[in-house]
């Protein structure tokens, strides 16, 4: 990878991602976390295609911009959906001054289009280094952090034991299919896997946690 295109990709994606700290609800911490998991995709990116044999620098760049139409101001939900289709329209003419070919931009566009919903408003492949974008996205979301903020978005904490039981219970089943799905490469399916596995079992260790907090039955023998 060339630093100087690592470099000058990083400058602009802070640059761009740093505006949204201004929109209405947000803060400077919501743009600096959105900059931080940027950076955690390219390394994603990179990662998977060292180990599948494409192209490493192009992967870390487009994980870099995959985010990148976050720097528009939203009105709706519905634009919100749109945000890898306006991100490929913002990352294009960056990536052609960065000295790509057209053919070599518009598969990382394509990627950064994709990456919400898997639909693009341009024509396009579904390459390994475009279902990459995507897929570095997903891995990153479902790691370490994703385990507390699930619970911090339930208020798991203030939750009665009960309600705490199902919340696990259907966490779990719904991890479950998720572990099931299959991404663009078999090192990403692996690293999906991993990460759900991680998940899977945290919640499996809350299970028992909360099983152990009730007297469920007193054996009854001739033990003290
Ligand atoms: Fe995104
Ligand atoms: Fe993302």
């Amino acid at each position: 990878m060339r630093e100087e295109i690592i470099r000058r990709t990083e400058a602009f994606m802070r640059a761009e991602l740093m505006k949204l700290a201004d929109y209405k609800d947000n803060n400077r911490r919501m743009a600096e976390y959105r900059i931080e998991h940027s950076i955690r995709v390219a390394h994603i990116a990179a990662d998977i295609a060292r180990k599948e044999g494409f192209d490493e620098e192009r992967a870390f760049v487009a994980g870099l911009l995959h985010d990148i139409g976050y720097s528009i101001d939203y009105e709706t939900k519905e634009d919100y959906r749109n945000h890898g289709r306006y991100g490929a329209r913002i990352a294009r003419p960056f990536l052609r001054e960065l000295g790509y070919s057209k053919a070599q931009v518009e598969e990382m566009c394509y990627g950064i289009a994709i990456h919400v919903d898997e639909k693009a408003d341009f024509a396009g492949e579904n390459t390994p280094l475009a279902l990459t974008i995507g897929d570095a996205d997903n891995i990153d979301r479902f790691d370490a952090f994703r385990a507390y903020e699930a619970l911090q978005d339930a208020e798991y904490r203030d939750l009665p034991l009960e309600e705490q039981r199902s919340f696990v219970a259907e966490r779990t089943e719904r991890l479950k299919q998720y572990r099931g799905f299959a991404l663009g490469t078999e090192t990403a399916t692996a690293m999906w896997r991993d990460k759900l596995d991680f998940q899977l079992n945290f919640l499996e260790r809350l299970k028992n946690q909360i099983e152990h907090a009730v007297i469920a039955e007193i054996p009854d023998g001739e033990g003290k």
